[in-house]
């Protein structure tokens, strides 16, 4: 319903002088939180309300997220998180990195966005960086602002320049919720309520590089050829899904043979998700075209890219706005951009991701060993782990366990049994430790509730009233 101006300016000011920094004192703050909630009812989507853990398993009052430093958030209470969701994957360099804060604190003091016609400086320096730390011919970026137009804009290339539109996609993948991400993704609860989208996709198990040679050569045979075969190095939505060792450079073989375009998605796996630079590495393949997302930004900005060789690039220079946004490459986001890859390189991220990611394994089998019931299975590379529970159920009470312990996890997208843990790639050993305790703390729980072993009995309070979090 449309408000006097009055009022709107007078609900803006209020918001301003809180994201200004104005003190509540604690009856304010619970009004606000239940103000929030409110919104969210009728403002934004009243699904959620009985969906967030945030919400369901807060106690009395939701937690409202207010402040977060490297891998710890803080609501409006006051109660700590220990982070190991890392916003899906974006906060690889921990949240609000100093140096990464920095850079666009900087950026933002002299200008935040772009003219459109001057030339600028950081999208173009962004760019030179990342054809500097990408595998093979791969030099030209075309940025954007989120993962999903990151393989938006791959497709579009791959028509292009093959002139071709029959894509081909692994099942269980994920590559983002627009119609023609949508099109490729492997689940079909996301994509058939919306379809169709692009017309010929076809599916091919994860990791079955048989099954894939025979999606090219069905495909040839009928005469509509591929374009390109799109996949993540380890699928992530589908569960930390590691394949088997020389699926990539089979799926790399094969898209030579049949002339197709291999296009990464690394949006999840990139910048040391899984332990080295790239997903593609731990093959040493290189693709034709590489999407980025998610971390790229460094947690700070939103910033994706799909990039590719110039070879390929030929297609877009006779008409360089065939494919453009408005703030792709905006000079914010760049400067997050650049201070990332200097974090990620300088504190290498990727070998802290390898290390912290055995331990954590080799930690996960052992308590799967001692409970087999509650857990089924755990996986992944690196900090791009997963925690298979023996269904959905399980899995959620063990998400909903964590939270009550002040440990932020949830379940992927496509296979809700499976529990992401997904941490900053710098979070320290001490945490990961605490996570640990809490974890055995959780599955204890759920062992005497659903298994009849002894409970832990920690009750729904005790997010309010642990120990402060280990620095
Ligand atoms: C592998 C992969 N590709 C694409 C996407 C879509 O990215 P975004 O949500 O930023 O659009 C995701 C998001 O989770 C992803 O994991």
């Amino acid at each position: 319903m449309r408000m006097s101006t009055q009022a709107t300016l007078a609900s803006a000011k209020r918001y301003l002088d809180l994201i200004g920094g104005k003190p509540m004192n604690e009856s304010e703050m619970h009004a606000f939180i239940l103000e929030t909630v409110n919104s969210y009812e009728k403002h934004v989507n009243r699904g959620f309300i009985s969906y967030r853990k945030s919400v369901t398993e807060a106690g009395q009052f939701a937690a409202l997220e207010w402040t977060g430093r490297n891998s710890t958030i803080t609501d409006l209470l006051g109660r700590q998180y220990i982070d190991c969701l890392g916003g899906y994957g974006i906060f690889s360099a921990g949240i609000n990195h100093p140096r990464i804060v920095k850079a666009v604190t900087d950026q933002m003091g002299r200008m935040a966005l772009n003219s459109q016609e001057l030339l600028e400086p950081w999208r173009a320096a962004m760019a030179k960086l990342i054809a500097d730390i990408t595998p093979g011919e791969l030099a030209c970026s075309f940025f954007i602002n989120n993962g999903t137009d990151a393989i938006e804009g791959a497709i579009k290339l791959a028509r292009l320049y093959t002139g071709r539109s029959t894509f081909l996609a692994t099942i269980g993948g994920f590559h983002g919720k627009s119609m023609g991400a949508l099109s490729l993704m492997g689940k079909a609860s996301f994509r058939e309520p919306f379809r169709s989208g692009l017309q010929d996709v076809r599916f091919a198990p994860f990791g079955d590089a048989d099954s894939l040679e025979s999606e090219f050569a069905k495909a040839e045979a009928v005469g509509t050829p591929i374009a390109a075969f799109v996949v993540e190095p380890i699928q992530g939505e589908a569960g930390a899904v590691v394949p088997p060792s020389g699926y990539l450079t089979r799926a790399r073989q094969l898209c030579d043979r049949y002339g197709a375009l291999l296009i990464a998605d690394e949006i999840q796996t990139g910048m040391g998700r899984t332990g080295l630079l790239w997903g593609v590495d731990h093959e040493n393949v290189i693709p034709d075209i590489m999407c980025l997302g998610k971390s790229i930004g460094g947690g700070v900005m939103p910033l994706s890219a799909f990039v590719s060789t110039p070879k390929i690039w030929e297609v877009l220079i006779p008409n360089p706005v065939i494919h453009s946004t408005t703030f792709g490459g905006n000079p914010i986001a760049c400067a997050a951009g650049i201070a990332a890859i200097s974090v990620t390189l300088e504190e290498d991220l990727p070998a802290q991701a390898a290390a912290k990611g055995a331990m954590l394994l080799e930690e996960f089998a052992n308590l799967r060993a001692r409970y087999p019931a509650v857990l089924a299975g755990c996986r992944g590379k690196g900090l791009l782990l997963g925690l298979e529970f023996p269904s959905d159920a399980v899995g959620y009470d063990c998400a909903a366990a964590l939270f009550r312990r002040g440990v932020l996890v949830a379940g992927t997208y496509s296979k809700a049994r499976t529990i992401r843990i997904e941490p900053a790639l710098d979070i320290p050993m001490q945490l990961l430790k605490e996570v640990l305790n809490r974890l055995e703390d959780s599955f204890k729980e759920i062992q005497g509730k659903r298994f009849g072993g002894t409970s832990s009995g920690v009750s729904s309070q005790s997010v309010c009233e642990q120990d402060p979090l280990p620095a």
